[in-house]
């Protein structure tokens, strides 16, 4: 497979889509609110900084499909239709992303009292795939949403099933699936996904984050190009989380080589958050591919250090967040969490690090560092 040969980045509409309580406001989701999105993702600098592909998820559907049984967008909130949509965000320059699932009905269907049916791509994967690559879409995001228990699917079989028929539909689609781990999805989804989620989602919150990054501790043999773990979509900008977090979650996610989907609204982000989004330096060590994602190396009590090998094209040596997850400020000495090196440069400062050096790091929060 030749897709996804580096970690996909772009934005999703999902978490942008989420009210305070975390359920889905589908009058966020607009053709309108969309091509705002899209274009506010070329104007702030993420797409000359690489995140391309533009996701449309859940919530875009109208109650029925059309005359033909494909799907289509909802009559009201997507007037001109999703192939008009899929059209103005591509002339941005832009790749664009759909949504679907597996089984009969998608997971705000079953949620969010959101009464329709055959939205689902069950025994309609042909017909799916085939309107996907005519009007030109690049990526589909299918979500498994309890179809073991609606439908009665087996995962493997149901993700396979998709995959034949985007391959039997011509175009090159990235395939990225998602059923939080329910299935050991590292163990058969590399065969023919790109990325598969690997654990629930994911909430603009600490205790959130630090429960999806303890659930991704095992998985790193399972990551390669074309082939990505995926601990779930970007919070930065949403919710309470604040800049330190912020930077600990996107320094956290760049030395797991994990796909980096922003899904904050774009049109009104801050200047520390876009330009945390597109630091070059962060984004450098997400798209390096040395033989391994980071994995952690050392913790004792609050702080840990998760390591990244870097290639020799990227420079070498390695790339090491220093997390502290904890409520006061952390003290890591270097020689014993890290070991012995030549050189020393945080990535988000660009300060050089002494040799002897012991680094203080703020309550939840990282440091990004590059070692020689
Ligand atoms: C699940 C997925 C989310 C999102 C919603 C859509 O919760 O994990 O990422 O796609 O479904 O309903």
């Amino acid at each position: 497979m030749t897709l996804a040969q580096r970690p996909p980045l772009g934005w999703n509409s999902w978490n942008y889509g989420l009210n305070e309580q975390n359920r889905a406001d589908f009058s966020r989701l607009t053709e309108k609110t969309m091509l705002a999105q899209a274009q506010a993702m070329v104007d702030s600098g993420m797409l000359a900084a690489g995140y391309e592909y533009f996701v449309l998820d859940d919530g875009y559907q109208n109650a029925r499909r059309d005359f033909k049984g494909r799907l289509q967008g909802h009559a009201l909130r997507f007037r001109h239709g999703i192939p008009q949509l899929v059209n103005d965000v591509k002339a941005l320059g832009l790749k664009f992303g759909i949504y679907s699932v597996p089984g009969s009905l998608t997971c705000a269907q079953q949620y969010d009292d959101y009464i329709a049916d055959g939205l689902g791509s069950l025994n309609r994967e042909e017909i799916d795939a085939k309107a996907f690559a005519e009007w030109g879409i690049d990526y589909l995001k299918y979500d498994w949403c309890r179809a073991h228990l609606n439908d009665g699917l087996a995962a493997r079989d149901a993700f396979k099933k998709m995959a034949d028929e985007l391959r039997a539909s011509g175009r090159d689609i990235v395939y990225s699936i998602s059923e939080y781990g329910l299935f050991e999805p590292h163990k058969w989804a590399p065969e023919f996904t790109n990325l598969w989620r690997t654990t629930d989602d994911l909430f603009a919150d600490w205790g959130s984050l630090m429960s999806t990054l303890d659930q991704q501790v095992d998985l790193y043999p399972y990551s390669r190009p074309g082939a990505w773990n995926d601990p779930d979509m970007l919070q930065i900008g949403n919710g309470e989380l604040t800049q330190s977090e912020n930077k600990a979650h996107f320094f956290l996610w760049a030395v797991l080589n994990a796909p980096l989907m922003a899904g904050n609204d774009l049109t009104r982000m801050s200047d520390e958050v876009r330009d945390l989004l597109i630091h070059p330096g962060v984004i450098e060590i997400d798209q390096d591919w040395s033989g391994e994602q980071g994995r952690l190396t050392w913790q004792s009590g609050d702080l840990q250090v998760w390591t990244k090998r870097m290639s020799t094209e990227s420079g070498g040596g390695v790339a090491a967040v220093l997390l502290n997850r904890g409520g006061v400020r952390g003290s890591f000495n270097l020689e014993e969490s890290v070991g012995e090196f030549n050189s020393a440069v945080d990535v988000w400062s660009s300060d050089l690090i002494s040799a002897s050096g012991q680094i203080e790091v703020e309550p939840r929060g990282a440091h990004l560092i590059r070692f020689n």
